[in-house]
């Protein structure tokens, strides 16, 4: 079964640890999260943004296949499953797909419109108990190879925005998608206090979550910061064990151009990934 992550979140924030959001983008990446998730003991959120909705033939095909995987694995931490990054549209769609999370992320568009659009799905999601975060300062990151330095999120703007019911708040604090530029100034502590305080206490949200120093992250943790998401870490350990795999040449000689077995060492590369986030957020033990 899965659940809403708006509990979990608030349990962290309490307890003074973050929930790892790790993407997914097919059967492997989820088995591994989940089995991980499970063996850790943690709270596991599971991130599916549009693309990668998309490529797996959309969400009701992930919401069905992360469903069954749970059951058929025995899993027993809670896992949610939660749109990324969501268009209006796109958060509409998971709510019928049986999401039991989403992310609004209006943060392009002015103010207003920003703060009607949250308030229609805020009420649209909690009819059916599925969280719902939302997006003020746009996550900057890699766009045909030039990279957006992430915007810092006004506080005032933030507390509009919680005061809307949402469960949780992604705000911009100079954080970015990708890997971080070498001239990266680092997360706007600040910033993230003033917003803090601003927001009464609402979980946040820090995207991004590949490649911030550990010391910044247990930081924005002491900061009210209580779901960081991965993507990137994972892609890159899964691509580096994959391109080592076929490089030593001499298993695929043999059964080693078996899918099952071809993308095995990728998927052992996820879970470690996925262990030392769980490890450094201090999600583990807390399910
Ligand atoms: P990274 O790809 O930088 O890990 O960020 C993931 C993320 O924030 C997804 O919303």
């Amino acid at each position: 079964m899965l659940v809403s992550a708006t509990e979990m979140l608030q349990k962290a924030r309490d307890g003074h640890y973050a929930v790892g959001q790790f993407n997914i983008n097919n059967l492997e990446w989820t088995k591994s999260v989940l089995l991980t998730a499970e063996e850790t003991k943690s709270p596991v959120i599971l991130g599916v943004s549009e693309g990668a909705g998309k490529y797996m033939t959309g969400f009701k095909t992930v919401a069905a296949m992360v469903k069954a995987m749970v059951d058929t694995l025995g899993i027993t931490v809670p896992v949610a499953l939660h749109l990324d990054h969501g268009t209006y549209e796109g958060s509409k769609a998971c709510l019928e797909a049986g999401f039991s999370s989403i992310m609004f992320d209006g943060s392009h568009y002015p103010i207003e419109e920003n703060i009607a659009k949250t308030t229609e799905l805020v009420a649209l999601a909690h009819a059916q108990s599925v969280s719902i975060e939302a997006e003020v300062g746009s996550i900057g990151g890699e766009e045909d190879g030039v990279v957006g330095m992430g915007e810092v999120a006004d506080p005032a703007e933030c507390a509009r925005i919680a005061g809307l019911g949402i469960d949780f708040l992604a705000a911009g604090i100079g954080n970015i998608h990708g890997k971080y530029p070498a001239n990266w100034k680092g997360l706007d502590f600040d910033a993230l206090a003033k917003i803090h305080n601003a927001t009464g206490g609402i979980p946040l949200v820090l995207h991004g979550g590949t490649g911030i120093p550990a010391g910044m992250i247990q930081k924005a943790i002491s900061l009210g910061v209580s779901k960081i998401n991965v993507n990137t870490e994972c892609q890159l350990s899964f691509a580096e064990a994959t391109r080592k795999y076929i490089e030593a040449g001499k298993d695929l000689q043999g059964k080693g151009f078996d899918p099952r077995k071809l993308l095995a060492p990728g998927a052992e590369a996820i879970r470690a990934t996925v262990r030392e986030k769980i490890e450094l957020f201090g999600s583990a033990g807390k399910a």
